[in-house]
């Protein structure tokens, strides 16, 4: 495994880890049993994706069992969306902390820049729009945050789905700086900018939804929501490097990524791909072959994930994205 530097914290996050949005409970188990076996150390979970108590278990027994010590793993979550204020910091990362079963998390992000009304979960106004809070302050919750570091509870705090204006203006009064942005990342959005403002002030980068999330189509069209989800895996000339290579393409998109120096979480509840898709640090790709992905950013248009299952959230004063 190959490591990218944090700014605090432990000072290293492993490259690959678990993604498991949209992992039920029945597989998380499972699946998470599956990966550890296959040698993965860093997972990526949130409050609002619901599995924190079923990742906590497993994790437990493995502990206990003496197969894999608190230290070797780097577990990161997130503050919900509910809870995007100064306030509710310290309760929703306790939370985490007892359902994880973990005693500090590695790396707590801010999940999202907007912030919805206080509650337990999202709630809906009465014309169906998410009950939106605008009165979102980043500043108020990073002082928080960094109390939370300074109590031992996270090791090291970043932020997720924030814009380059939103981050400036964290490392304006930050005491401890953001070690982390996490974003969606693949060939059809590749945020070069971005990605190259946070290495340039020393913040990791970590790519969501890496292989572009196939199943998101399914989970949209349950919605109501016609939008058509570029298939990132089918994209021919990350075919054709992959059948010269002899690698699965979702190994082609991953190892695009690690060598933009990002690290990947891309979920998986199958043995064989979760396999596949920690197994990219014995071939690299070539000086063409990573001008030729290059060019196939699409910038705002390959977006997968606009928050499109939150009607109304673009009114919010902090929706972080430009219109595509
Ligand atoms: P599954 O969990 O059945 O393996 P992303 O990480 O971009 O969000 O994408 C996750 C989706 O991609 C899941 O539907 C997952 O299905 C699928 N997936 C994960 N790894 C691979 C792989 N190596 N090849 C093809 N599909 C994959």
């Amino acid at each position: 495994m190959e490591y990218v530097s944090l700014s605090h914290g432990s000072g290293r996050m492993p490259m690959v880890g678990l993604g498991t949005w949209t992992a039920k409970d029945e597989e998380m188990e499972a699946a998470l049993e599956m990966a550890l076996q296959n040698g993965y150390r860093h997972i990526d979970t949130a409050t609002d994706y619901h599995n924190e108590k079923v990742i906590g278990k497993v994790l437990e027994r493995w502990i206990k069992d003496g197969k894999v010590k608190r230290e070797e793993l780097f577990i990161t979550t997130k503050l919900p969306v509910y809870g995007n204020r100064a306030s509710d910091v310290e309760k929703w990362l306790k939370r985490s902390i007892d359902y994880l079963r973990c005693e500090y998390i590695d790396l707590y992000l801010i999940h999202v820049p907007f912030g919805f009304a206080k509650a337990d979960s999202v709630t809906f106004d009465a014309d169906g729009k998410v009950a939106l809070d605008n009165e979102t302050d980043h500043v108020a919750m990073w002082k928080e945050l960094e109390k939370q570091v300074e109590a031992g509870k996270a090791k090291a705090i970043g932020v997720s789905n924030f814009n380059k204006k939103q981050i400036k203006k964290l490392l304006a009064v930050a005491k401890i700086p953001p070690a982390n942005l996490q974003i969606e990342n693949h060939i059809y959005l590749q945020q070069s900018d971005l990605v190259q403002f946070c290495h340039a002030n020393k913040i990791s980068v970590t790519a969501y939804s890496p292989l572009g999330n196939p199943s998101l189509q399914g989970f949209f069209s349950k919605l109501g929501i016609t939008k058509e989800i570029p298939n990132v895996l089918d994209c021919p000339e990350v075919v054709e490097i992959s059948k010269r290579i002899n690698r699965s393409p979702a190994q082609i998109l991953l190892r695009y990524n690690i060598q933009r120096g990002i690290a990947v979480i891309p979920k998986s509840i199958n043995s064989e791909r979760q396999k596949q898709n920690i197994e990219l640090f014995d071939f690299k790709l070539t000086d063409e072959d990573i001008q030729a992905l290059r060019s196939l950013d699409r910038g705002e248009d390959g977006r997968i994930v606009r928050f499109e299952f939150f009607k109304g959230v673009y009114d919010h004063p902090e929706f972080p994205f430009k219109e595509a």
